[in-house]
């Protein structure tokens, strides 16, 4: 049992969409410094738990806590004001504004250090750095990927949920990737949630993982443990009948 108070504490949480449950009594948490993968094929419930947590979807069950307190399932700005940061499945990048403004909208509050904010950014991207005036929708695919990590830094976050940095982009820059991610939860002690599509690319930088199918927990463990169990994340992804 861990004594300190968990980044993210996800009790038993029921969510999903029209009041019909999708994600039915999953229990998670991330802590501090720590990079958790949540996994699971498609369709499992990810992205819904993900929205859920920010707020965008409000709770049918259980409870979400942040830093050691109740979220606000109905409000993602309050929750982004705690210290939470979402990188949705889009990206969710403003195409025609430049690389510098789109910076600038990860800015939340009235944070009396915002050039700290920028400069982390820049420090965990440094490949945006030139690009600075660029306008977003001509970055590359990978380009883009990484401003909408270093979007969510700009915020200062202490909980960073990212959805499928690697959708669209090839193996390798996602292996390029993935590090920085690391980097971003070992030096800031940010505490990352991350989607993944690439698992093995994903157990390779976490310490924990979860496997999600069917909107249930049906596998969690500690990444190199399960890294090493083919077998059993198979099992998971195929469902809990084959556990
Ligand atoms: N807006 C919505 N309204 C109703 N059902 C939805 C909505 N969005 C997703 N769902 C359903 O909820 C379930 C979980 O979807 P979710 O997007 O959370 O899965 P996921 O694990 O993120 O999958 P993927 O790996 O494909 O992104 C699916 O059955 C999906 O069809
Ligand atoms: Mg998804």
């Amino acid at each position: 049992m861990d004594e300190r108070t968990p980044t993210l504490h996800i009790e038993n949480l029921t969510t999903g969409y029209a009041g019909v449950p999708v994600v039915r009594g999953i229990d998670l948490d991330v802590y501090e410094g720590e990079v958790v993968s949540l996994l699971g094929p498609n369709g499992a419930g990810k992205t819904t738990t993900l929205i859920t947590v920010s707020g965008l979807l409000p709770t049918l069950g259980g409870s979400v806590q942040l830093f050691g307190q109740q979220a606000d399932s109905r409000s993602p700005h309050k929750n982004a004001r705690l210290g939470l940061a979402h990188v949705a499945e889009d990206r969710s990048l403003f195409f025609d504004l430049t690389v510098a403004e789109n910076l600038r909208l990860g800015l939340t509050g009235n944070k009396p250090d915002r050039d700290a904010g920028m400069d982390l950014a820049v420090e965990f991207f440094p490949a945006l750095g030139p690009l600075m005036g660029r306008i977003a929708g001509l970055l590359s695919g990978g380009e883009q990927q990484m401003l909408a990590v270093a979007r969510a830094l700009v915020s200062q976050p202490k909980l960073l949920l990212i959805d499928e940095m690697s959708l669209g982009l090839a193996p390798i820059i996602v292996e390029r990737m993935l590090p920085t991610v690391r980097d971003i939860a070992d030096r800031t002690g940010c505490a990352v949630l991350l989607v993944e599509q690439h698992i093995h690319m994903a157990l390779g930088i976490s310490d924990r993982a979860y496997v999600m199918n069917h909107g249930e927990m049906v596998l969690s463990g500690d990444a190199a443990d399960l890294a090493g169990r083919r077998d059993l994340l198979e099992a998971s992804y195929l469902g809990e009948a084959a556990l």
